[in-house]
């Protein structure tokens, strides 16, 4: 499927526009008021978020297994001389980072993409593995009131193939059931048209602590 993003990336270098999301837009001021200094962006395409949020003082790594999109954001930040460590990475395997890095994880419309509940619930894992206690993770997710949802082909459960673009389209409940076995409490969870998509736009917190974080033994690595 990846070969499907390098195409569209390379018919388009800015398929998504050169503006941010409005949902970087709203978790920017989220960020800010919760000191969030180091953040994971996971399928960052060209980067629009990723270049807002570095151009607000923020340092972001930001995977997406798009070589073609990574290489665009690669240019950009070196153009830019912004604080991004762009890397080709699929999120199906296990993050490429330390235990408790991040201070929040990102993700626009990523976790929508053609993935099992099972890889779902790993993505889910390895997040809550890279995000330090009470770390933030931001996503957002297209859901049923979305305007394709039901047209296209069903090719797995609760996937549709429409045009090429292989989408799972959420329930709230769905979002409530992977957030508290992943570990996270829901801070908020919105409704937001994005033209052209309907989304469920959800910020949440980590609870879950693992192994030395228990007996209060934490050591941060600094990367
Ligand atoms: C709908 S686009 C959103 C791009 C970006 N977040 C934005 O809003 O501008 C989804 C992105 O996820 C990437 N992607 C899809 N599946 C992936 C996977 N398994 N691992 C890493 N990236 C993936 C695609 O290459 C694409 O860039």
């Amino acid at each position: 499927m990846s070969e499907v993003w390098n195409n569209i990336y390379k018919s388009d270098s800015t398929f998504f526009g050169e503006e941010p999301s409005n949902f970087a837009l709203l978790c920017i001021n989220h960020m800010k008021t919760n000191n969030i200094q180091k953040v994971l962006e996971l399928g960052a395409g060209h980067g629009r978020d990723t270049t807002f949020f570095a151009s607000n003082g923020i340092e972001v790594q930001a995977v997406d297994y798009s070589i073609v999109t990574i290489e665009l954001l690669d240019k950009i930040t070196k153009e830019k001389r912004l604080p991004i460590k762009p890397r080709i990475f699929d999120v199906r395997r296990a993050l490429p980072f330390p235990d408790g890095y991040f201070d929040a994880v990102y993700s626009h419309m990523l976790l929508n993409m053609r993935l099992s509940l099972d890889e779902l619930h790993f993505i889910f894992s390895e997040i809550s593995r890279v995000l330090k206690p009470k770390g933030l993770n931001f996503f957002s997710v297209r859901n049923q009131n979305d305007n394709s949802y039901g047209k296209g082909i069903e090719i797995d459960k609760g996937i549709y193939d429409i045009n090429g673009f292989q989408i799972r389209f959420f329930t709230e409940k769905e979002i409530h059931d992977l957030v508290e076995a992943g570990g996270f409490e829901i801070l908020w969870i919105k409704e937001e048209y994005e033209e052209p998509v309907t989304l469920y736009i959800v910020s949440s917190k980590k609870t879950l602590m693992y192994g030395l974080e228990l007996l209060g033994i934490i050591i941060w690595p600094e990367l």
